[in-house]
Formats: C-alpha cells, structure tokens, sequence
C-alpha cells in the first residue's frame, strides 16, 4: 500500500471523474500522474499543485510547459499540465518520491512524531533552498 502522508487529503470526485471545486470550477481528472497517487482526483491535484507554488515560492510555469497551440482568450498560451517536457517537472516528481521516503521510512518511525516532511521544511518558499548559516 502507498501511504500518502505529504499531502492533504480532498473531497471525493463525481463519478465522471471530473471534480468540481466548491467555487464552481472544474479540474480535469489528471491522465499522467507518476508520481502521485493515480487515483488523485483534479481537485486533489490541484490542492497539492497550490502547496507546492507556495512552499517553493514559484508558480505553475516553473514546472509546466506552455502550449503555443492552446491559447486562451487573451491571447497567451494555456499551460499543458500533462506535458513533461519541462526538467524542473522531472526534479518535483524526484523530490516528491524521496519526501515520501523521508516521511516512511524515517520520520513516521519517530516514537510521537507529528510532524511530516514537506517540500516547505527544506525549501522555505525558495526554489533553491538556501544554505543554513548558524547564527554565530
Ligand atoms: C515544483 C513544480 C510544480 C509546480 C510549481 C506546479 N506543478 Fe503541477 N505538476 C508537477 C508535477 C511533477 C506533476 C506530475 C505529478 C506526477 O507525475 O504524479 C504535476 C501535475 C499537474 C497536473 C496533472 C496533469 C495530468 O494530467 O497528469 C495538473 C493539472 C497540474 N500539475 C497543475 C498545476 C497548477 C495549476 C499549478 C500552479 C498552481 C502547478 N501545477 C504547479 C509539478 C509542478
Ligand atoms: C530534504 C530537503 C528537501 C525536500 C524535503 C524537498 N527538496 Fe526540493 N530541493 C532540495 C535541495 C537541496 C535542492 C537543490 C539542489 C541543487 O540545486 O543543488 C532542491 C531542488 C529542487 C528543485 C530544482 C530547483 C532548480 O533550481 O531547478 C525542485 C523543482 C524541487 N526541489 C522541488 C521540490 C518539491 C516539489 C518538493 C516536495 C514534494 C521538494 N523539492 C522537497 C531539498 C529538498
């Protein structure tokens, strides 16, 4: 069994596949998923998608390639999620995999641990996480 420990559990999606937030918008079941649980729904995607935006401090268009043939009405490119041509999408999965490492295969094993590692405890809300400097 995968134990996801990481990420925040979602509302189940419709029986179509497509979720729809409680806002009205509708997320996409995901059709690439290799690292994440396969049975995530769009919205639980989502949710996790938002966690990572703010735990590295970047935005969709850090990991996700433009699709110069999906334009949206303001004329600018959608973003194709399901594209993996983008190699900061190939580190996030990596990165994904070993947090869940760390959280299995150690931290859980801490008598009266509590607190999971997320991409936050390293990263801080930078894309590069910056190097510790004791205070003298
Ligand atoms: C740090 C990199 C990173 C950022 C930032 C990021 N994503 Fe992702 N995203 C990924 C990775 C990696 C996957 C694939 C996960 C997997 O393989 O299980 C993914 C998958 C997805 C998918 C599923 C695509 C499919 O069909 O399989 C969607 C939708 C998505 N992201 C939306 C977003 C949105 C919206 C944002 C901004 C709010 C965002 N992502 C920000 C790395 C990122
Ligand atoms: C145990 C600490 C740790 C955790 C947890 C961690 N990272 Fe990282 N991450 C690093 C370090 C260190 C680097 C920098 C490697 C380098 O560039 O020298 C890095 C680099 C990255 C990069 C590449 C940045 C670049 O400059 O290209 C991405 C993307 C990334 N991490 C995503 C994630 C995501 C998403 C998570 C959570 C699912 C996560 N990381 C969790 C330590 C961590």
């Amino acid at each position: 069994m995968f134990a996801i420990v990481t990420v925040a559990q979602a509302p189940q999606s419709t029986q179509s596949g497509v979720s729809a937030a409680a806002g009205g918008r509708i997320y996409p079941a995901p059709t690439n998923l290799k690292a994440l649980p396969r049975t995530m729904t769009g919205e639980q995607v989502h949710e996790v998608m938002e966690q990572w935006e703010s735990q590295l401090g970047v935005h969709c268009n850090t990991c996700h390639a433009a699709d110069p043939n999906n334009l949206a009405p303001n004329g600018r490119p959608r973003l194709n999620y399901a594209d993996d041509s983008k190699p900061e999408k190939a580190t996030a999965r990596m990165m994904f995999s070993m947090t869940e490492e760390i959280n299995r295969s150690y931290v859980s094993k801490v008598e009266g641990s509590g607190i999971p590692v997320t991409c936050g405890t390293c990263h801080r809300g930078h894309f590069g996480p910056v190097p510790f400097v004791p205070e003298s």
